[in-house]
């Protein structure tokens, strides 16, 4: 059994660099004195190891203790949250991803040279709400075509985008944004490491018979490349750690491949390898045994093509 991981997949910059900062973080400041503004990733074991080494969650900026450390993570936060954590007197460590901020800024130069900032992106997301605290009251979120053909109209309309934002879905809202209004002015700040790790993703679906996807069940990135795996024909596996792997779905397999998304740190990857590895030692031990007329229990044992039964 061959097992291929994806050209791009793991860490994207900006969470690496979120996560390496918060790990200085707990090394440096006294026990439970560092805490991240929200789960630095949506990824349950990156968070519970950084909470082993020091590393808390607050809810918000009141569940951080005087002369604390706040981290703020890679999706940014508001002006508001930097002015409140200072009045606290807190140490504030800024791990905003610099494609954020760069939208951010274009957000807030925008709305100060009169635009109608128009931000696409999910409403809901913690980048998007950071962006729209930097761009004023009057900015409007769109996240789909059918929301920006019941805009109005105006004169200038600025445009931001979410950095994880699908590409062809944010031309096809720029196509109708045109027609509603005098000037537009676009900031394409799209991140290319979504992108590439989905082009990698089903690249390696269209060659593998089984695709396993490593990472948060709560990571809308990592869920996204599963469904792309799935989309494009392959039996795909969504786990988050190699714990969940069950050799019995490598049945009659002889090639999978590996991807995980851009909040999954290397050692879950590396372990889900490893796992995969161990898998294919014992099949190939079991037939060893078989072939020496060894008694071996168990039910169907397949390995490759061929089914072995004992
Ligand atoms: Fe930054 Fe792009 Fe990652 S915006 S957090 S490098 S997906």
């Amino acid at each position: 059994m061959k097992v291929i991981l994806a050209e791009h997949c793991g860490f994207c910059y900006g969470v690496k660099r979120a996560v390496e900062l918060a790990c200085v973080c707990g090394k440096n400041a006294a026990a439970g004195q560092a805490q991240t503004l929200g789960p630095i990733i949506h990824n349950p074991q990156m968070v519970e190891r950084l909470v082993r080494q020091g590393v808390g969650v607050a809810g918000s900026l009141e569940d951080i203790p005087a002369g604390g450390t706040v981290i703020i993570r890679s999706h940014g936060v508001g002006p508001s949250t930097y002015a409140a954590a200072e009045e606290k007197g807190l140490e504030l460590v800024d791990a905003t991803c610099p494609h954020v901020r760069k939208a951010q800024q274009a957000g807030r130069q925008l709305a100060g040279e009169g635009y109608q900032v128009i931000v696409i992106g999910e409403r809901q997301h913690p980048e998007v709400k950071s962006i729209v605290a930097w761009s004023g009251e009057q900015t409007i979120v769109i996240e789909s075509v059918q929301e920006a053909e019941k805009l109005a109209f105006f004169t200038r309309i600025g445009v931001v985008v979410q950095t994880t934002f699908a590409g062809a879905l944010f031309q096809a809202i720029i196509a109708v944004l045109r027609t509603k209004c005098d000037e537009i002015k676009v900031n394409r700040t799209i991140c290319n490491a979504t992108e590439l790790r989905q082009k990698a993703a089903m690249e390696l679906a269209g060659k593998v018979e089984v695709m396993l996807v490593v990472g948060g069940k709560n990571s809308s990135n990592t869920t996204k490349l599963a469904r792309l795996a799935e989309a494009s024909g392959c039996r795909t596996y969504h786990v988050e750690t190699a714990q969940e792997l069950r050799q019995h779905w490598f049945n009659n397999i002889d090639v999978v491949g590996v991807t995980a998304g851009a909040s999954t740190p290397d050692w879950l990857i590396e372990e889900v390898m490893e796992k995969m590895q161990e898998f294919e030692q014992e099949m190939q031990e079991t037939v060893t045994k078989i072939e020496k007329g060894s008694i071996v229990t168990g039910k169907v044992i397949a390995v490759h093509k061929d089914e072995v039964f004992v």
